[in-house]
């Protein structure tokens, strides 16, 4: 097993599955272009042998799949269908939630039990600025047909000061009425925003601002999360859950387990550095060949892990999905 100085492994894998995305908010796409899927990507046998000579190289664990927006990728349906194959302890997915109802029944069949969709907004008009794509009623309707299929959601909100910030508690409301448990995800300093403090900083709202306005409505306790949680989670009291991924004020990099695979095979050891190590041509050699060269990428990028806080970095959350 691979371990580093303090003490740290990869268990978590994100793959994402494709660079396309039907929506192009502000946050991660700042020139409005809706994405299409890079001319590169690996295919979806490459993919599932690259979580098969992780799971054996580097002890993952848990699977999450990630884009751009997995639910457009053509490769979906294979891709489920093997991976479900290879004993890992838990397989989830993040999509924005647009075509959640149409690929219902394939995620059903492939055993997801959970899903985090992204939605910054109840307003249509806000959605539509934010999001540029899509439609809310739609992703609403998907999630409610997901929630009562058994599928456990959890709502992922980056709540922006100027844009959204009036949605905090509308959207809070509504997911402890939905039985959801709402994540409000700081504003993390990545791909435009790395390089412009100033739009950052005009946008960005922390835990203790989010505790604030919570604490005039409801009383919360902290709740338990797993060691290598990013989350930090609250507990209302007969309402139920939420919690607040807080890069910024609550870092959590020395106890990061997460690895990620981009869909042109990059590996990324970590967010906020910009090093990657390609493994694309490993997926194509058999495992006797690839796992050694894979153990000598896979050093290199824990050691790509910040040791403290997370501080921004160049890559863009569109491509490796968060
Ligand atoms: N900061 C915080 N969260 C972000 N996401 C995308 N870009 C950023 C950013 N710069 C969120 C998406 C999605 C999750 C995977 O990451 O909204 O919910």
């Amino acid at each position: 097993m691979i371990v580093d100085r303090q003490g740290r492994r990869f268990r978590n894998l994100r793959i994402s599955l494709t660079s396309a995305c039907n929506y192009a908010c502000t946050y991660c796409v700042p020139n409005g272009k809706r994405l299409v899927a890079a001319q590169d990507e690996l295919c979806a046998d490459a993919m599932v042998r690259g979580v098969a000579y992780m799971i054996e190289a580097a002890g993952i664990e848990r699977l999450r799949i990630t884009g751009g927006e997995p639910l457009v990728s053509p490769k979906l349906d294979t891709f489920m269908r093997e991976v479900g194959q290879l004993g890992l302890s838990d397989i989830s997915l993040t999509t924005n939630g647009q075509l959640l109802a149409r690929k219902l029944p394939l995620l059903l069949d492939a055993g997801i039990r959970r899903l985090n969709v992204s939605l910054d907004t109840l307003d249509p008009t806000a959605f539509r600025s934010i999001a540029r794509g899509g439609d809310l009623p739609t992703v609403l309707d998907g999630m409610r047909q997901a929630s009562a299929a058994g599928i456990k959601i959890k709502v992922n909100m980056v709540p922006l000061r100027g844009q959204n910030f009036d949605q905090v508690m509308p959207l809070l409301d509504y997911c402890l009425e939905q039985g959801y448990e709402l994540r409000f995800i700081e504003l993390m300093r990545m791909g435009h925003l790395a390089s412009d403090g100033n739009s950052f900083l005009q946008q960005f709202v922390s835990l203790q601002q989010l505790l604030s306005l919570i604490g005039e409505r409801y009383e919360y306790l902290q709740a338990d999360a797993p060691i290598d949680a990013t989350a930090v989670r609250y507990h209302i009291p007969n309402h139920g859950y939420f919690g607040v991924i807080a890069n910024e004020s609550v870092p959590f990099c020395r106890t990061c387990s997460r690895l990620r695979l981009s869909s042109t095979g990059w590996l990324h050891g970590c967010l906020s550095s910009s090093n990657r190590h390609y493994i694309g041509d490993l997926l194509n050699k058999p495992r006797h060949e690839a796992l050694p060269a894979l153990q000598g990428l896979l050093m290199k990028a824990l050691g790509d892990k910040q040791d403290i806080a997370f501080s921004g970095g160049a890559t863009v959350m569109k491509i490796i999905g968060g």
